[in-house]
C-alpha cells in the first residue's frame, strides 16, 4: 500500500522519531557541505491552491539538495476539481512524478487525491491539518530542549489547522499539550478524541482551556498563529473580537517558564496574535522553526521514497 502523509495520525511515534534523527543528520550534512543526493532523479508534483512562502521554497529547495527536484503548480494551472477532477488529476500526475505534495483548502480532497493516486500524498496544509509544520516544529523543540517527552505546549489562540497537527503530534510522542482557545474556536473534535486516545497511550497530558494565563503556567514551549486563517478572510472582524485577551505579549510570557520558546508557524500578523517585541525577542524561536521545516521534510522525503 502507498504510504501517505495527510494527517500526523499516519505516522507511528517510531515513524516520528526516525524522520527527527534522519532530518537532524540531513541538517548536518548540509552544514557540512556533505552531499547527500538520496533522491537523485526524482520529481515532487506540487499543487497549491493557496499562497506559500516557507512550504513552497523549502520543499522545492529540499528536492533540489537530494538531487531531484520538484515541479510548483500554481492555482491557476491545475484548478484540482474544475479544469479536470480530483481522480483524474491524482491518476495523471502518478504516471509522471514519484509524490505529490497539496496545499488545499478542504481537507477531504487531499484525502480524494490520495485515495486515487498511486505515489505518495504529503499534506501541505489543508483547512484541517498542517504536518508538515509539526514535524519542523518537533525538531525545533528537540534542539531547543533536548527532548520531547514530559514538556509543556501551550497553544494560545485558534483551534485550527496547526493546533490539531500539534495536539496529534504532541499526544503521539509524549508531550504535554494545554490548547487554549476560545468558545467557538476550539480545535476539531474528532482530532481532539484521537488526541485522547494518543495521550493515554503515550501518557500525554492533554488540556483545553480558554484562560491563556492558566494555560501558559508553568509551559516550556509558547505557541500561537494567525487568528484569521487563509480561506476565512470573510469571518475577520468577528474573530478579531473573539481573539481579544488571546495575544502572546511580554506580560503573558512572564507566567511560563523562564526558559520558556516561543513558536509561530509563520506568516505572522504582528501586533495581533504575538507582538513585535515577543517575535523578534530572545525567546522566540520562529527562524529556526522555518528553516527546520526543509530539514524535517527532507527526511519525510527520503523516508517516503529512497
Ligand atoms: N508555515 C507555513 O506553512 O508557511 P507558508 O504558508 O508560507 O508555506
Ligand atoms: N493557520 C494558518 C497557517 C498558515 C501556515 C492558515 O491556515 O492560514
Amino acid at each position: 500500500m502507498v504510504k501517505h502523509l495527510l494527517s500526523m495520525q499516519d505516522l507511528s511515534p517510531n515513524e516520528i522519531e526516525a524522520i527527527l534523527d534522519d532530518a537532524a543528520g540531513l541538517k548536518e550534512k548540509l552544514r557540512r557541505g556533505e552531499p547527500h543526493e538520496l533522491l537523485r532523479g526524482k520529481t515532487l508534483g506540487m499543487i497549491f491552491e493557496k499562497p506559500s512562502l516557507r512550504t513552497r521554497v523549502t520543499f522545492e529547495t529540499g528536492m533540489t539538495q537530494l538531487g531531484g527536484h520538484a515541479i510548483y503548480l500554481a492555482p491557476a494551472d491545475i484548478q484540482l476539481g474544475k479544469r479536470e477532477s480530483v481522480p483524474d488529476t491524482a491518476r495523471n500526475l502518478s504516471r509522471w512524478v514519484d509524490a505529490v505534495m497539496a496545499r488545499l483548502f478542504k481537507h477531504d480532497i487531499i484525502v480524494e487525491l490520495a485515495r486515487h493516486s498511486s505515489v505518495p500524498v504529503i499534506n501541505g496544509l489543508t483547512d484541517l491539518h498542517h504536518p508538515c509544520q509539526t514535524l519542523g516544529d518537533l525538531l525545533t523543540i528537540r534542539e531547543h530542549k533536548g527532548k520531547l517527552r514530559g514538556l509543556k505546549l501551550a497553544w494560545v489562540g485558534d483551534g485550527n489547522n496547526v493546533c490539531n497537527s500539534l495536539l496529534l503530534g504532541c499526544t503521539l510522542v509524549g508531550m504535554n499539550i494545554s490548547a487554549v482557545c476560545p468558545h467557538g474556536y476550539e480545535p476539531d473534535a474528532n482530532v481532539m478524541t484521537q488526541a485522547k486516545k494518543n495521550a493515554e497511550k503515550s501518557g500525554a497530558k492533554l488540556e483545553l482551556l480558554t484562560n491563556p494565563k492558566k494555560a501558559v503556567a508553568g509551559a516550556d514551549v509558547i505557541y500561537t498563529d494567525v487568528w484569521v486563517s487563509m480561506g476565512q478572510e470573510k469571518e475577520a472582524k468577528r474573530r478579531m473580537r473573539a481573539f481579544e485577551g488571546y495575544q502572546v505579549n511580554a506580560q503573558l510570557l512572564k507566567l511560563a517558564k523562564p526558559n520558556v520558546i516561543v513558536m509561530h508557524c509563520l506568516p505572522a500578523h504582528r501586533g495581533q496574535e504575538i507582538t513585535d517585541e515577543v517575535i523578534d525577542g530572545p525567546r522566540s524561536v520562529v527562524l529556526d522553526q522555518a528553516e527546520n521545516r526543509m530539514h524535517a521534510q527532507k527526511a519525510l522525503l527520503v523516508s517516503l521514497l529512497a
